[in-house]
């Protein structure tokens, strides 16, 4: 008797399972699903971006999976991710409220706030407060080129060896988010940025890992003590970190004169707020670590792609470094090096799946239904590399965006930052990090690619950000050249 009653419960959680995976009537098609497992078997769960390719071969540019029985949608291709993310902008706009960095992150911040007054009033203000931190403006490029003489120092003590620039480009990018940040920066060696990088590497791994899809699929798990549970203890020892910073602030600022942008943040919780303000220490904290994290992984790879290219292109080096010796106002000068800083960006793909998405109201797209809270997968790598869009879709060739007078164009593909209301809020300050990093570090040293390193495998390591493979460069001083005529 007993058995059959257990029988009977496993046949009806069976039976409801199978009727949660089911796809909506005119949801978009995809590959079969499995009861309990959704598509999780169709996905590798160390690097799904290929098997998103495949998919998108067979089902178009819209299909859905399912992550156990959560149904989620993934979008390909230039056309329907403008479609979604811009004209029907609003619709796409929200962020799932249900995965594990949700909860991870104490659904505080702005990266994972779902769309509505509170992250519109968040994301407002620090549009408008980066920009006052010198976003487009010369201080943020004097702090940038500040930092860059620590790099340059780095590079001229390596002279003639070969080394890992891995964490010289990731303490360059994480310090000028700091000086925007906290007004200041830290020290390569300094115990609490060491902290703070190691507690986001491994989130960051844990985040993008089995543990974590696992969680997302089966919300049973979630209280177990399994290993997704370090995230939440990382995230706990980073909120520390940024609260000691915060009061600290607290302690040595003079109100309506803020140094930073934490300082502003402060002057704003002064003002005598309505209730329904979304502003607060709490928000604080985890708005600290949502823009050193957005800022830091996402440059600092990029520039590592960067100069992986660079050196194993090395005629497109040269051409850079003759023209570093021409004023900047020559117009020349300016399409050739944008032309390659938009390929590394297109070429680095470096967040390659966006950040997800969520429907905020029921919708449409390409003729599918989609109703109110799917997950939305904006697959920026189909867009990158799309064929039709780019003139080199699938190699390293500046000419992706110079045309037939060799002016710089930028083809409407180029999302690297997505679009739309939840576009990059960063793309300012990254675009100036990349623009000056390449110029002034190809101004003074010649990057090279060691004898001994064998063939370079230019295959990135997959992440919520993607990462070259770890390489080694050779960096010599560089000789006067010789201006070229233009
Ligand atoms: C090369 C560098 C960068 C790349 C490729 C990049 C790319 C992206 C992408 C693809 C998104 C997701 C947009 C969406 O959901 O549709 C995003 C969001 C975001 N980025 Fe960046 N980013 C970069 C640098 C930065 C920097 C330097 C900052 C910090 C100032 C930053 C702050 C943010 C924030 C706060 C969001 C969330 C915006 C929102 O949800 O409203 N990013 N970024």
């Amino acid at each position: 008797m007993f058995a059959s009653i257990i029988l009977l419960l496993i046949c009806v959680v069976f039976i409801v399972v199978q009727l949660k995976s089911r796809r909506p009537k005119n949801f978009p098609p995809g590959p079969p699903v499995w009861p309990i497992l959704g598509n999780i078997l169709d996905l590798s769960l160390e690097n799904p971006l290929k098997d998103f390719e495949r998919l998108k071969k067979t089902y178009g540019n819209v299909y859905s999976l399912f992550l156990g029985p959560k149904p989620v949608v993934v979008m390909n291709g230039m056309k329907t991710i403008k479609e979604a993310l811009v004209t029907k902008g609003v619709d796409f706009a929200g962020r799932p409220q249900d995965l594990f960095v949700n909860d991870s992150t104490q659904r505080k911040g702005v990266i994972l706030a779902d769309y509505g007054s509170s992250w519109k009033e968040q994301r407002r203000f620090a549009l408008m407060n980066l920009r006052n931190f010198g976003m487009g403006k010369d201080s943020m490029e004097e702090r940038i080129h500040g930092e860059i003489q620590y790099t340059v120092d780095t590079l001229e003590k390596s002279i003639g060896k070969s080394f890992s620039p891995q964490n010289m480009f990731h303490n360059a990018a994480s310090n000028i988010i700091c000086q925007v940040l906290f007004g200041k920066r830290f020290e390569y060696q300094d115990e609490t940025m060491k902290t703070l990088v190691q507690c986001f590497t491994e989130n960051a791994k844990i985040a993008n890992g089995p543990w974590a899809m696992l969680y997302d699929s089966f919300p049973l798990i979630r209280s177990l003590p399994l290993p997704f549970r370090q995230a939440f203890k990382n995230v706990e020892t980073c909120q520390k970190i940024a609260k000691t910073l915060m009061n600290e602030h607290k302690q040595t600022r003079v109100p309506g004169e803020p140094r930073d942008f934490v300082d502003c943040y402060l002057d704003r919780l002064d003002k005598p707020g309505d209730d329904r303000s979304s502003f607060s220490e709490a928000q604080l904290t985890m708005y600290i670590l949502d823009l050193h994290f957005a800022g830091t992984d996402t440059t600092s790879n990029t520039l590592l792609t960067g100069f992986l290219y660079l050196m194993n292109y090395p005629q497109v080096q040269e051409d850079i470094q003759l023209l570093t010796a021409i004023p900047l106002s020559h117009t020349s000068r300016f399409f050739f090096i944008q032309a390659v800083i938009h390929e590394i960006q297109r070429v680095a793909n470096t967040v390659p799946l966006s950040v997800f998405h969520c429907t905020t109201k029921d919708t449409e797209l390409n003729g599918y239904s989609i109703p109110k809270g799917t997950l939305i997968i904006p697959n920026l790598t189909s867009v990158l590399n799309e064929e039709g869009q780019w003139k080199f879709p699938n190699e390293f060739n500046p000419e992706n965006f110079l045309n037939d007078q060799g002016e710089f164009v930028k083809p409407e593909a180029f999302m690297p930052f997505s679009a739309g209301p939840r576009m990059c809020l960063g793309e300012g300050l990254a675009r100036m990090e990349l623009f000056l990093f390449t110029v002034t570090l190809l101004r003074k040293f010649k990057f090279i690619w060691p004898e001994d390193a064998g063939e370079p495998d230019f295959t990135p390591v997959y992440g919520v950000t993607l990462t070259p493979k770890p390489y080694r460069m050779k960096v010599q001083l560089r000789v006067s050249q010789k201006i070229p005529n233009l």
